[in-house]
Parts: structure tokens; sequence; C-alpha cells
């Protein structure tokens, strides 16, 4: 048997320290993990008078052996010493949200019944420890998201934590390609690569053999080529985040038979191409759709508003039209969408007359942007109906006619761009109504 555990927790607690956060551990998470205020003087009950298995945060087993080390959100500071290699009996480290820093100890490997790890928002630093043979089996959860780790996605991974069903690399600095590997952890739930150097495409592997994957995160990288087909065979997924990246392709003509449990679509930020492709309106859980910042292109599905649950849909800087004739139908349907609150269509090809209907979109909507486009006509009489808008972004059309009176009913209203446009007759006084206004553009129009 190794030495007891409690002799090798003391050593583990040896060098840290409590204190109050840097800037760097506060700003590091603060907004996506909630956060505890650490249990003043915790430290206090580490010491050597107390008996280790009654110190705060550490949980042994009836043989006095160490089983977790849970101390979350507790201000520390210092490293992790290698000694923690020598719990051998322990299945729950979480240190997460504290200011630990240095290696994380290649030691840990040798924990064989680890089955939680998480050293997320610390600031660890260096490679992720090469596995020497030695890697938890275990292991379901690890969460190693915002520290400052380099160096290459070890590809052993994906061969020896095949019950993994969590995987947080996001928000570190690591570079290189993702490793085809990853593609046999066939457990996975969880898989976040996002913010991060990674480079190269993703390998076909990728997908191919995760039946249970619920979350796929990898934007913010450098990746770039089309998307593995073997992707669209994730069946379960919920969340797919590919922004900024480099990736080009279109989205499959039957997306909408891909993904039934789809919620969040992002693309943004990246060189697809081609239409979007009318079977998305079967996607019904679909909550927020990013598109934005892509090459599309052609008419946008005139069903959309099928999407009953959609609360975001961007379209921002891609190449979509509609006419005089076509094209606007969809506004129509998103009258449907009862929960939309977020709705850009600025810097698209969107000609004719900007559409009546728009006045029937969802009370909830707060932003709308249909601004850089070749819109003509007038705006609506009805307009203040969107009582619940913040933002109106109509500059850079050809749009005519008066600022409707209607528009005092929008007593939410922050911000106006109407600059840019071919509007006359006055600014309607109730404007001064408006008591949340802040910026109201106008300039380069023919108002009086
Ligand atoms: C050591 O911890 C015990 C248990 O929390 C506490 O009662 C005691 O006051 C502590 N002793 C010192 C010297 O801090
Ligand atoms: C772990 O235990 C071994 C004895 O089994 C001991 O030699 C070694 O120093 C311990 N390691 C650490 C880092 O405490
Ligand atoms: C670690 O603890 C935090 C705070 O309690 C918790 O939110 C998080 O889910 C835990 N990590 C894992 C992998 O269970
Ligand atoms: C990965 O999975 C493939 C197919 O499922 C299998 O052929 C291969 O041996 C696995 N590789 C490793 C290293 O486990
Ligand atoms: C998708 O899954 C089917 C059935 O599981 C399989 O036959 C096919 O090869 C997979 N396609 C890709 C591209 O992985
Ligand atoms: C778009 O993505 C690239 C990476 O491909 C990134 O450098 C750039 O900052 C992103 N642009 C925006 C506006 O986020
Ligand atoms: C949507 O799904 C239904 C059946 O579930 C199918 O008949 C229809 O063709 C699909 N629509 C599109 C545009 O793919
Ligand atoms: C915009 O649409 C017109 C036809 O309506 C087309 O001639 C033009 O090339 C399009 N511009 C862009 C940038 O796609
Ligand atoms: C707005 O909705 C109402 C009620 O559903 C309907 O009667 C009206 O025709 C719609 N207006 C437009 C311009 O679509
Ligand atoms: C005004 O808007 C039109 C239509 O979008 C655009 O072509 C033009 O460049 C804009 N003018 C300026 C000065 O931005
Ligand atoms: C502004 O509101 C006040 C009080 O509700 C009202 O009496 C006044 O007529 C309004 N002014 C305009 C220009 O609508």
């Amino acid at each position: 048997m190794a030495p007891s555990g409690p002799v090798a927790i003391s050593v583990v607690f040896y060098n840290w320290r409590q204190q109050e956060p840097t800037d760097k551990t506060l700003q590091r998470c603060s907004l996506s993990r909630p956060r505890r205020s650490a249990a003043v003087g915790a430290l206090a009950s580490w010491n050597a008078s107390a008996e280790p298995c009654s110190w705060e945060g550490v949980m042994c087993n009836r043989h006095q052996r160490v089983v977790a080390l849970s101390l979350p959100s507790y201000r520390l500071s210092g490293t992790l010493s290698p000694a923690i290699g020598n719990l051998s009996s322990l299945r729950t480290l979480n240190l997460s949200l504290n200011g630990l820093q240095g290696d994380i100890p290649a030691s840990l490997g040798r924990l064989r019944r680890l089955g939680t790890l998480d050293l997320s928002c610390n600031i660890f630093s260096g490679e992720l420890p090469g596995n020497g043979g030695a890697r938890p089996k275990f292991l379901q959860y690890l969460v190693l998201g915002s520290n400052d780790l380099t160096g290459r996605i070890p590809a052993e991974l994906g061969d020896t934590l095949t019950r993994l069903q969590e995987l947080g690399l996001d928000d570190n600095s690591f570079t290189g390609f993702v490793p085809a590997l990853l593609g046999n952890l066939t457990s996975l739930q969880v898989l976040q690569l996002m913010i991060n150097m990674l480079e190269g495409t993703l390998p076909q592997e990728l997908g191919s053999n995760m039946p249970r994957l619920l979350f796929l995160f990898i934007s913010d990288n450098n990746l770039h080529g089309a998307l593995p087909s073997s992707l669209y065979n994730l069946s379960s997924l919920q969340y797919f985040d590919v922004g900024n990246n480099k990736l080009h392709g279109s989205i499959p003509a039957d997306i909408g038979e891909k993904f039934p449990q789809l919620e969040i679509f992002l693309l943004i930020n990246n060189s697809f191409s081609g239409e979007i492709p009318s079977s998305l309106s079967n996607l019904t859980d679909l909550s927020d759709l990013d598109l934005s910042e892509n090459g599309f292109s052609g008419l946008v599905p005139r069903d959309l508003g099928r999407l009953n649950a959609l609360r975001g849909l961007n379209l921002d800087h891609n190449m979509l039209e509609a006419g005089i004739t076509e094209g606007w139908e969809f506004i129509t349907s998103l009258a449907n969408c009862n929960q939309l609150q977020f709705l850009d269509l600025g810097g698209n090809n969107f000609t004719g007359q900007l559409p009546i209907s728009i006045v029937n979109l969802s009370r909830t909507l707060q932003f709308l942007y249909l601004n850089d486009n070749r819109i003509s006509g007038s705006i609506p009489s009805n307009i203040g109906n969107l009582i619940g808008l913040e933002g109106l972004h109509l500059e850079n059309n050809y749009i005519s006619g008066v600022i409707p009176e209607s528009i005092e009913k929008m007593t939410n209203l922050i911000v106006i761009y109407l600059y840019n446009n071919s509007l006359s007759g006055h600014i309607p006084s109730s404007v001064g109504n408006l008591t949340k206004l802040k910026t109201l553009l106008a300039q380069s129009n023919n108002l009086e």
C-alpha cells in the first residue's frame, strides 16, 4: 500500500495560501461560472492538530483514505504538489476557480480511481503531461478550461480515457491539430476546445463514433477546411459552435433530419457559403441561429418561423437576397416566433420594400438590424407595435417617407439609427418622450 492518505494530503496543502483573488483570476470564468466567496478562514481547519480527514474540502472513506478533495472557489494560490499522486484512493479532485499555478503534475496519472478532475479557471501552465503509460482509466470528467496550458492535445487521451464524458480544454493556448484519436472517446457528451490556437482540418474520425455527444464547442481557433461529414452523424447534438475559424463548405440540404435536438447552431465568422437549406426550419428546438459573417447567398427559407423557440437570428454580413417579388416571406413567418429577441439582417443584399409584416414580430424583440442593405419603401406606420425594441438600425438603405408617429409607443428604445436614407418630414416631437433614448442618428436624409 502507498503511504497513508493523510500524510500525502498534508504535503498537498503545504504550499497553499488563501488570499484575495487577483484581477486575472477574477476575470477568468467569473462570468461563465458561479462564484462563491470562500468561507472566511477556511484554511484554519487545515492544521496539524486536527485530523486531515476533518479538514474542510477533504473527504475520506471509512479506511481514512482520501477519496475527494473539493475546494472550488476557495481563493487558493500556490502550486499543486506532485504528492497528489500518492492519494491513491482519490476519486474527485475539484480545485476549479482558484489561483493555482505551475504545472499539472504528471503524478495525477497514477490515480487509477480518479473519476473527476476539475482544475478549470486557474493559472496552470505548461503542457499536459504525456501519458507515460499511466492515465486514470475511470476518468469521466476532465475539465481544464481557462488556464494557460500550451502544447499539443495529447492524442493518447483518445485511446485511454474510454469512459470520458466531458473533455474541457477550452480557453488555453493549445496548438497543433485536433487528434483523430479523440474520435475514439465513445462516451463523450461534452467536447470543449474553443478559444485555443488549434489548426488544420477537423478529422473525419471526430463524430463517427460519438453517439452521445451533446455539446460541441470548437469556436475561436484557426481551423480550416470543410467540416467532416461525420459531424452530421451526431444526432444527439444540442449545441454546435464552430464560429471564428476559417472553415468553408455549405450546410447540407438534409440538416433538418440530422440534429433533431439542436438548440444552438453557430457558424459565425467563417467562409461558409451556398444557400440556407429550407430543411433548417425543421429543427424546431433551435433557439439561437447565427450564420453571420459568412458567404451565404440566395433567399432566406420562407417558413423559418416554424422555429417556434427561436430567440436569436443573426444573418448579418452575408449575400442573402430579397426583392420586390419574393424573398421577404420569412418575415411574415417569423411573427410565429413569440420569444424572438434579436434579429439581425444587416449587411446583405436585401432590396424591395420593407415588408409591413415586420410590425407583427414579437413584442419580445429587443434588437432589429436591417442596416446596410438596399431596402426601399417606407417605415410601416405601426412600427410602434414593437414595444420591446431597444435598438432599431435602419441606416444605409433607400428608405423613404416619414418617421411614423407610432414610434412614441416604443418606450424602451435606447438607440435609433436612421442615417443615410431618403426619409422626409419632421422628426416626431414625441421622440422627446422616449426617456431611455440615448442615441438618435438621422443625418443624410431629407428631414426638415
Ligand atoms: C485546527 O483546526 C481545528 C478544527 O477546525 C480547530 O478547532 C483548531 O482551532 C485549529 N487550530 C489552530 C491552531 O488553528
Ligand atoms: C509518494 O510515496 C512514496 C512512497 O510510496 C514516497 O517515496 C514519495 O516521496 C511520495 N511522493 C511524494 C511526492 O510525496
Ligand atoms: C467543481 O465544483 C464546481 C463548484 O461547486 C462545480 O460547479 C463543478 O461542476 C465541479 N466540477 C465537476 C467536474 O463536477
Ligand atoms: C479507435 O477506434 C477505431 C475504430 O473504432 C479502432 O479501429 C482503433 O483501434 C481505435 N484506436 C485506438 C488507439 O484505440
Ligand atoms: C454515420 O453513421 C452511419 C450509421 O451509424 C454509418 O454507417 C456511417 O458510416 C456514418 N457516417 C460517417 C460519415 O461517419
Ligand atoms: C473572425 O475569425 C478570425 C479567426 O478566423 C479572427 O481572427 C477574427 O478576429 C474574427 N472576427 C471577429 C469580428 O470576431
Ligand atoms: C420537415 O420534416 C417533415 C417530416 O418530418 C418532412 O416531410 C419535410 O419534408 C421536412 N421539410 C423540409 C423542408 O425538409
Ligand atoms: C445583389 O443582388 C443582385 C440582384 O438582385 C445581383 O445582381 C448582385 O450581384 C448581388 N450582389 C451581391 C453582392 O451579391
Ligand atoms: C398582423 O397580424 C394580424 C393578426 O394575426 C393580421 O390580421 C395582419 O394581417 C398581420 N399584418 C401583416 C402586415 O402581416
Ligand atoms: C448609403 O447607403 C447606400 C445603400 O446601402 C450605400 O450604397 C452607400 O454607400 C451609403 N453611403 C455612405 C456614405 O455610407
Ligand atoms: C409626452 O408625454 C406627456 C405625458 O405623458 C404628454 O402630456 C405629452 O403630450 C407627450 N408629448 C408628446 C410630444 O407626445
